[in-house]
């Protein structure tokens, strides 16, 4: 389709779609969602001359996915966000079938995107990795593909993230082998238009994981303290009795890599995220030498079309921002400092669970320290438990029905659960363990505390961002 019947298509599902999206009680005050349509990963989270850009994976043609767009948000403090001109539109030859998610670079001055093409044809598909540089306008020139599809894998190549390392630009790519295996691949290049192959730095039946999925997402790989961290997105791994439970991973391994070799040595994968929907995360190196991170709060393949918003015309939001550290080889992750200034009424409750008034979390924030079992009763959609083995967190499956619980095994010191009409971001002890789930209370956002233990609980109020 051409950009011009493309555009059409979209101002027509905005304009039948977006009054009812806008005012869907589901619809978040303060976290990013797209005017209407579906939204996914986050793409190119960089601070850019000062100002953070952030572009997402959008379909602005139906609650579906498909030919993805990268919609475009700009933002002086991470909190409040204006909308960008769209980024990029899929119809070239190389990116006939999606602009598929990647990262952005400051290539001295330049704004520049790494994305993936998507190409499918009638039998199979092939990717190319692609760059295009946007202006001060935010208007955006393709400049084609810059990377063909490498032999021994599959068409299941992509999602760029690149970074400068010294002389050279450094990539990373997800990749599946024609073993059906999940890989990384590492690419050196003098220039953003010439990369040359290193080879695998990880994947499954490397590095000592053995068999670890058969492709693997949104690769990440930077620097934290002494380390080098890698978060990605391995797929098929099969379900355990408390851990990997979603259809799909997101997780991280802790090492080092070593740049003449292009060789790079880890420990054990570790789940970023314990809730229901967290995927595709990206992380961004902010000018205050803060590690940055957004995730989609989405599960592909699962039971997303579930959502009651889809009837609304909108689906899915990105997570709050979120500040990384590593603490004793774990990575913490915790909501940025700027969020603060969200907060609006403030009051203290303080007494035996079942004691407790019942708490208005439409726009809230919570931070609760507590002795002995309790339970928070949120809209009678989610269940969260504490007890002294640790959080479980339970709700109806929207496609079966069936009660699911989501697992955090250790001593609750702390809870921090950010709460924005239909998601809930809980961050245990400091930012230790994060359980990022949608939930869709039928009646009104309150939550109901039960049990007999003992809670001190600050609640805030949140203020709703700007979003213009
Ligand atoms: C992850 C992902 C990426 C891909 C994009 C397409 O959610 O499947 O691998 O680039 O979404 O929208």
């Amino acid at each position: 389709m051409s950009e011009h019947a493309l555009l059409k298509k979209a101002l027509l599902n905005a304009t039948r779609s977006m009054t009812q999206a806008k005012n869907d009680g589901y619809r978040p005050g303060w976290h990013l969602s797209p005017l209407v349509g579906l939204l996914n990963d986050p793409n190119g989270f960089i601070q850019f001359a000062g100002q953070y850009h952030l572009f997402y994976q959008w379909n602005p043609l139906a609650c579906a996915h498909g030919a993805k767009w990268w919609g475009h948000w700009r933002s002086d403090d991470l909190v409040n966000w204006q909308n960008e001109p769209v980024a990029l539109l899929p119809g070239d030859v190389y990116d006939s079938h999606g602009c598929y998610s990647g990262s952005a670079v400051d290539d001295n001055g330049t704004l520049s995107l790494l994305y993936t093409g998507n190409v499918k044809f009638a039998q199979g598909r092939t990717a190319w990795q692609c760059l295009a540089t946007v202006d001060d306008a935010g208007e955006v020139t393709k400049a084609g593909p810059v990377i063909g599809l490498p032999e021994g894998y599959t068409g299941h190549v992509r999602d760029p993230k690149v970074w400068r390392h010294g002389e050279h630009w450094y990539m990373v790519l997800g990749a599946q082998n024609l073993q059906q295996q999940g890989k990384v691949l590492l690419y050196r290049g003098d220039t953003l238009q010439q990369w040359t192959l290193l080879g695998e730095i990880a994947g499954s039946h490397l590095n000592g994981l053995g068999e670890f999925g058969y492709m693997w997402e949104c690769p990440d790989l930077f620097a934290l303290g002494e380390q080098d961290v890698l978060v990605f997105c391995p797929q098929g791994l099969p379900a355990q009795a408390q851990r990997w439970l979603n259809t799909h991973q997101s997780g991280y391994v802790i090492g080092q890599l070593d740049y003449s070799k292009a060789a790079y040595q880890h420990g054990d994968f570790h789940e970023l995220d314990l809730g229901f929907e967290f995927y595709a995360p990206q992380t961004t190196l902010g000018d205050d030498g803060r590690r940055l991170l957004f995730g989609w709060v989405g599960m592909p393949d699962e039971n997303e079309f579930y959502d009651p918003t889809r009837e609304q015309g909108w689906m899915h939001i990105m997570s709050c921002p979120r500040e990384l550290r590593l603490v004793e080889g774990r990575l913490y992750q915790q909501p940025v400092d700027e969020l603060k200034s969200l907060r609006g009424a403030h009051q203290r409750l303080e007494g035996r669970a079942d004691s407790l008034a019942i708490t208005d979390v439409a726009q809230a924030e919570l931070v609760i320290s507590a002795e002995g079992s309790w339970q928070a009763d949120f809209g009678g959609a989610m269940l969260l438990s504490c007890d002294e083995s640790g959080l479980r967190l339970r709700r109806q499956n929207r496609r079966t029905g069936e009660t699911e619980t989501r697992y955090w095994s250790g001593q609750v010191r702390q809870l921090q659960i950010l709460c924005d009409r239909s998601s809930l971001e809980i961050f245990v002890n400091d930012g230790e363990a994060t359980l990022t789930s949608r939930y869709f209370p039928a009646e009104e956002h309150t939550l109901r505390w039960q049990g007999s233990g003992e809670l001190r609980v600050d609640h805030w109020q949140l203020q709703s961002i700007m979003l213009v």
